[in-house]
């Protein structure tokens, strides 16, 4: 394997840069080139490609968001959509992919292999943490730290006013970032997309805690939850309970932006290099994992066969501390 492509896809995550900085350096450290495709498999399909040299991706492991720019291709998910993109690949002699993006980004890799047989391999970038495999995404460690960060600050604030506040992070599918954003800044509950909240439940609880000297509570919320957004469930909360006065905070894009922690950033690196290797020694259809601390080559079939579940003792502790 001779020239590489690399490209971000899916929701920007920070460490991207990392990802990529780390892939065009292992590449041309092992004898490859390295060819970036703008904009994910939109770029791909356009044939929106550029040479990257050492020197493409200095000073771009502490940035936030992705060179390579991203997007999420409505063209790809269509066989002749991919048939483009293969094409363009070809003419370029690109002979071997490396895609960092999320599931969506790696369903779409895996179509591409199965119909035009490019080796191919997936760096998990996303801040949901919502891919089986791997311990954790790149992005997910920022993005976390950045609820994080807000959460204190509106515990300030509620705590001068004595308020009730529903702050609703990102996670579509997923209460990752919610349940520990929610330990790490001691809320009263968290409600996830993977469990059934009752509002009375949360209600008493809040009654029950209220009662016993709290002078805030904090309620976390990912959004995409079965219980609806925090603006709803603050709403029908604010009719039964009047022992706080209820505000409402939407963290929204502002978790997917910012200067990647090194937690990130060498989580990157170590994949970057990981999917070099991997590639080069023949894997393919796979996805770089690290688990417990050790790096893995994850099948597609083996990754998407497994539930998207929660890690269920995180919740336990949000509980248990929450009283
Ligand atoms: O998948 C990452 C993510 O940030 C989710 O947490 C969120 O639901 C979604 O992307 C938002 O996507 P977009 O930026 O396209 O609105």
């Amino acid at each position: 394997m001779k020239r590489i492509g690399v490209f971000t896809s899916g929701g920007d995550a920070p460490g991207m840069n990392a990802a990529i900085r780390a892939v065009v350096r292992a590449g041309i450290f092992y004898n490859k080139e390295i060819i970036g495709i703008y904009r994910g498999y939109e770029g791909m399909i356009e044939g929106d490609f550029v040479p990257m040299e050492v020197r493409s991706v200095s000073n771009i492991l502490q940035r936030g968001g992705t060179i390579l720019k991203s997007a999420r291709s409505k063209e790809f998910l269509t066989a002749e959509g991919r048939t483009k993109a293969y094409e363009q690949l070809k003419k370029h002699n690109i002979d071997g992919l490396i895609c960092i993006g999320g599931d969506g980004s790696f369903t779409g890799l895996h179509n591409l292999y199965k119909e035009h047989n490019i080796p191919c391999v997936c760096i998990p970038g996303t801040i949901d943490n919502d891919i089986p495999g791997t311990d954790y995404t790149i992005g997910y460690d920022t993005a976390t730290n950045t609820a994080v960060n807000a959460i204190d600050k509106i515990r300030d604030t509620a705590l001068s006013h004595n308020r009730l506040f529903f702050i609703e992070v990102m996670g579509r599918d997923s209460g990752y970032i919610a349940i520990n954003s929610g330990i790490a800044g001691g809320a009263v509950a968290v409600i996830i997309p993977e469990e059934e909240t009752s509002i009375d439940e949360l209600i008493e609880k809040l009654n029950a805690t209220g009662t016993q000297n709290k002078t805030s509570s904090l309620v976390i919320v990912a959004e995409g939850g079965k219980s609806g957004s925090a603006m709803e469930i603050a709403q029908r909360v604010k009719e039964k309970f009047s022992y706080f006065d209820t505000k409402v905070t939407i963290l929204g894009h502002l978790q997917r932006g910012g200067t990647p922690t090194y937690f990130d950033r060498v989580l990157a690196s170590k994949m970057g290099v990981a999917a070099i290797e991997g590639l080069d020694a023949g894997q393919t259809d796979v996805m770089v994992g690290i688990v417990h601390q050790q790096v893995i080559f994850n099948k597609f079939e083996e990754i998407m066969s497994q539930p998207k579940d929660i890690r269920k003792d995180d919740l336990r502790i949000a509980k248990i501390l929450s009283i």
